[in-house]
Order: structure tokens, then C-alpha cells, then sequence
């Protein structure tokens, strides 16, 4: 996948005065390519999340363009909201529908967005979670499952419309230890189902293990950008340095 971003400004308003504006992405630029995952990794308030939302066609930039093989993702609906649909996005609070079984939360966007069958969609939902590990929980209430099991879900709903390209904010910075180790795995074996993938973490051992690329993001800028195996040896700027140093102490 080749993902470019071009010279993205992206400013919101922290309070009531909407003269006031705080600058969230200053500008931001990118062009990489990546087989299987790109990290976008850096401090909080970075800017992170608002460049996947930009990315995702969820958050629409002040200026700006993102350009994903070779195609501009579109600035206004109708066009959005298809291009929308051709992605995955699983953020750390799972989003489920809490009065829907597993089996519906994972339905329901075949049927609603895609248009797709109510039994096709069932069959697809249940193959999907059958490989995810939680075809057995098809009928429970997302309240009645553990953290990892409800991201499991996310993870399945957002697979089961066959994305191009799936996207994740911080999918395990809601759980505990080992339930965050069970949903990495899980996103590690999806590297071999050949989606490329955005990945948001600040699990630094886990996106050493699996990224390809990394893109080092803070106060709105990208400062670094290259393969994880350098990023991580040898980060090239003082604020990379810093940060890995405070991030891999603990
Ligand atoms: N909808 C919004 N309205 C106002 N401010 C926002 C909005 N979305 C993001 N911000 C602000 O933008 C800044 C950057 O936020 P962002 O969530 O993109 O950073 P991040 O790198 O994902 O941080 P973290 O690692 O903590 O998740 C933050 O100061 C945040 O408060
Ligand atoms: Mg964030």
C-alpha cells in the first residue's frame, strides 16, 4: 500500500470562542509504502488519532490531501461515505451496540452499509468469528464477554466487509496485560491475511515486532519516517530519541 499524505492542517477550537484555534496537524506530510503495517507512533496529543480519523474519511482536514494508491480520497459525500466504506477501523472502545447479540454487532454493517443479505451477511459474520476465535459467543451481549473477547468483536465486524486497508487506534490501551496480548496476537496473524494495515499503538514492543514502517508523529508534523528495524535501532531526531528512551524504561 502507498499511502500519501499531503501537507494535511487540521485546527479546532479548545473552547467556546471559535476565533481561538489550537493547531492539530500543522501541515503534515507523508509518503510511504508499506506491504503489511505501518505504526504511527509519538507523545500523546501528537496528533495521532486525528491523522487516522483525516485518513479514515471520518475527520475532514482544514487543508490538505491524503492520496492512497495513487487515488484522493474524496473531500465531500456522497464520495466519502463509499470511499469510507472500503475501510476497517477498530478504536480502543470497541463501539459495540450493547442491546445487540455478538452476532448482530457483527452483522449489522454488512446489512445497513453494505446491503448484503441478512443470510449471506450471517454466513460471513459467523466464518469471520469462527477464525477470530469467538463463533462460540455468537449469541451473548457484548456486556457478557471479557475486554479482549469484546475487541475480538470490533475486530470481526470491521474484517467481515473485507476492507482494503484496516485502521486501529490503540486497540488494547482499554485492557488488561493479558487481554492486550491476546488481541496483539490476533493483529499479528492478520498481517498474513495480506490488508494492509495503520496501526496507532503505544505497545512499542509489539509495533517493533510487527510494523514494517513507522512514522514517528509530534505536535502535528511527521519528523521521522522509515523501516521499523531503523526507526527503532537508530531513531534519527533528538524528540524520536527521547521518546523511545522514556517509552522503552518502563
Ligand atoms: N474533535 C476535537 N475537538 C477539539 N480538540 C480536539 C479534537 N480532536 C482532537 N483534539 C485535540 O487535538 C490534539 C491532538 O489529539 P490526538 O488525539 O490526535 O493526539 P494523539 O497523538 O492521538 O494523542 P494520544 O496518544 O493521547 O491518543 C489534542 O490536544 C486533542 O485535545
Ligand atoms: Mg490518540
Amino acid at each position: 500500500m502507498r499511502l500519501e499524505v499531503h501537507g494535511i492542517t487540521k485546527s479546532f477550537s479548545p473552547g467556546r470562542d471559535p476565533a481561538v484555534r489550537r493547531t492539530v496537524l500543522d501541515g503534515l506530510s507523508l509518503d510511504v509504502e508499506f506491504p503489511h503495517v505501518l505504526a504511527l507512533l509519538g507523545p500523546s496529543g501528537g496528533g495521532k488519532s486525528t491523522l487516522l480519523r483525516v485518513i479514515a474519511g471520518l475527520e475532514r482536514p482544514d487543508s490538505g490531501a491524503v492520496v492512497i494508491n495513487g487515488e484522493k480520497v474524496p473531500d465531500r459525500e456522497p464520495a466519502l461515505r463509499d470511499y469510507r466504506r472500503t475501510l476497517g477501523v477498530v478504536f480502543q472502545a470497541f463501539n459495540l451496540f450493547p442491546h445487540m447479540t455478538v452476532l448482530r454487532n457483527v452483522m449489522l454493517p454488512l446489512v445497513e452499509v453494505h446491503g448484503i443479505d441478512r443470510s449471506t451477511a450471517q454466513d460471513r459474520s459467523m466464518e469471520v468469528m469462527e477464525r477470530l476465535g469467538i463463533a462460540d459467543q455468537a449469541a451473548k451481549l457484548p456486556a457478557q464477554l471479557s475486554g479482549g473477547q469484546r475487541q475480538r468483536v470490533a475486530i470481526a465486524r470491521a474484517l467481515a466487509a473485507k476492507p482494503r486497508f484496516l485502521l486501529f487506534d490503540e486497540p488494547t490501551s482499554a485492557l488488561d496485560p493479558e487481554m492486550t496480548a491476546e488481541v496483539l496476537s490476533l493483529i499479528a496473524d492478520l498481517r498474513e491475511s495480506n490488508t494492509p494495515m495503520l496501526l496507532v499503538t503505544h505497545e512499542m514492543g509489539f509495533a517493533r515486532k510487527i510494523a514494517d514502517r513507522v512514522a514517528f508523529l509530534s505536535a502535528g508534523r511527521v519528523l521521522e519516517e522509515g523501516s521499523a528495524a531503523e526507526f527503532f535501532a537508530s531513531p534519527r531526531t533528538v524528540e524520536a530519541q527521547r521518546f523511545l528512551a522514556k517509552v522503552l524504561a518502563y
